[in-house]
C-alpha cells in the first residue's frame, strides 16, 4: 500500500534532508519547499520545489496541486547571534512565513503539522533536565520566534483547525550513517562543526567561548543529539498525528550532558588530530547548561535512541567532513 504524501519544507536543509530520506525510505512520497539558500543544493530525495516560503500564492499552488496529508516545517534562520543583530530577518522568515504556511494549509484543508522548535525556547532554565512544562523564556530573537509559533499552534489546535507536534530540538549533530547527507552551512557557528574544521586547518585554532559558568569544567554543557535520532522522532511524530493522535510539545534529546572541553577532547580523540584551542570571553546568550528531559517522547512516542553516544555522532560528523 502507497503510504500517504507529505510536504516538507526545507527539506534540502541540514535536518529536513535526513528526514526527507527515512520518510522516503519507508514508502511515504515527500515532496519538498525550499529555497535553497542553506546549502545551494537539492537532495536526490522527493519531488522538490525551489520556492520561497514568503510567495504565499506559490505555496498554495503546491499543496492544492499535491495534496499532501500533513506537513512538515523545517525552513528557518536558525543561527541565534545573527537573530540578535537582524531580529526582523527572523520575525519574517520564522513567525510571517510560518503564519502563511499555517494560512495556505487551512485553504486547502492540510489539518497535521509537525513543527520544528527549539531548546532555545526556555531561555536559562531553573529545572535541569528541562521538562516540556518549564516556562517558555527565550532570551534571543531566535528563541522568541519559535515560542511565538508555539504559542499560536496551541490556539489553532484548541481551535480545532489542526493537530500539531512541536519537537524542542536540543543540539542536533551527527551525520547521516550512510555517508549520504550532512550538515552543510555556508557559516557554520555550531562547536562540533567548527572543531572538525579546525582539526581539518580550515580555521587556525578553535575558540572557547567562556571558562567560568558554574558548571564542573567552567564550560556549557550541552545534550547533543545525532541527527537520525532526531530524524526518527519525526517519522514517529507523523506516525502519532496520521493514527488521529492530539497535539503534543516533545523535548528532542538524550538527556545527557557534555561541556565544550569534553566535545573538544572527543574530537581530538575521534579525529587523531590535536589542534590549537584559545579561551575566550562567553558568547552573549548562551545558557550555562541545557539538557533535556525526554521522558515524555520515550513514553508516548515509544522513541529509543540508536546512536546515542558522543563518539558516534563526532565520527559521523568527521567521515562527512572529509569528503570536502
Ligand atoms: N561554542 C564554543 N566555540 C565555538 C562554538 C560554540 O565554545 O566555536 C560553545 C557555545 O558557546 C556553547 C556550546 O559551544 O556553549 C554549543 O554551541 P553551539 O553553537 O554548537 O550550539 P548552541 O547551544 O548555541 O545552539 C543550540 C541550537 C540552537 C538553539 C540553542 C539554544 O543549535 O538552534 O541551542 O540555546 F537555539
Amino acid at each position: 500500500m502507497t503510504k500517504p504524501k507529505i510536504l516538507i519544507t526545507g527539506g534540502c536543509g541540514y535536518i529536513g534532508s535526513h528526514v526527507a530520506k527515512l520518510l522516503t525510505k519507508k514508502g511515504y512520497q515527500v515532496v519538498i519547499i525550499d529555497n535553497l539558500s542553506a546549502t545551494g543544493k537539492k537532495i536526490p530525495y522527493g519531488k522538490i520545489y525551489p520556492i520561497d516560503l514568503s510567495e504565499e500564492k506559490e505555496i498554495i499552488k503546491v499543496l492544492k496541486e499535491e495534496k499532501p496529508e500533513a506537513v512538515m516545517h523545517f525552513a528557518a534562520s536558525i543561527v541565534v547571534p545573527e537573530s540578535v543583530a537582524y531580529p526582523l530577518k527572523y520575525y519574517r522568515n520564522n513567525v510571517e512565513n510560518t503564519l502563511k504556511l499555517l494560512s495556505a494549509m487551512e485553504k486547502v484543508g492540510i489539518r497535521k503539522f509537525v513543527f520544528s522548535s527549539s531548546a532555545a525556547v526556555y531561555g536559562i532554565p531553573d529545572t535541569v533536565p528541562v521538562p516540556e512544562e518549564a516556562p517558555l523564556n527565550p532570551i534571543n530573537p531566535y528563541g522568541r520566534t519559535k515560542a511565538m509559533i508555539e504559542e499560536i499552534l496551541k490556539d489553532l489546535s484548541e481551535a480545532g483547525s489542526l493537530d500539531y507536534i512541536a519537537l524542542r530540538y536540543f543540539n542536533v549533530a551527527g551525520a547521516d550513517p550512510e555517508g549520504e547527507l550532512g550538515p552543510a552551512y555556508n557559516q557554520p557557528t555550531h562547536l562540533i562543526i567548527r572543531a572538525l574544521k579546525t582539526a581539518k586547518r580550515e580555521y587556525p585554532y578553535l575558540e572557547i567561548y567562556g571558562t567560568d559558568y558554574p558548571t564542573s569544567d567552567g564550560t556549557c554543557i550541552r545534550d547533543y543529539i545525532h541527527v537520525m535520532d532526531l530524524a526518527k522522532a519525526h517519522l514517529l511524530a507523523l506516525e502519532y498525528l496520521m493514527s488521529n493522535g492530539k497535539s503534543l510539545v516533545l523535548n528532542c534529546g538524550y538527556g545527557i550532558g557534555f561541556s565544550v572541553k569534553e566535545v573538544v577532547k572527543t574530537v581530538k580523540k575521534v579525529t587523531n588530530i590535536d589542534f590549537k584551542v584559545v579561551e575566550t570571553e562567553r558568547r552573549p546568550g548562551d545558557p550555562p547548561v541545557l539538557i533535556a528531559d525526554n521522558k515524555k517522547i520515550k513514553t508516548i512516542l515509544s522513541w529509543e535512541p540508536e546512536f546515542q553516544s558522543l563518539e558516534t555522532i563526532i565520527k559521523h560528523a568527521w567521515d562527512w567532513e572529509q569528503k570536502f
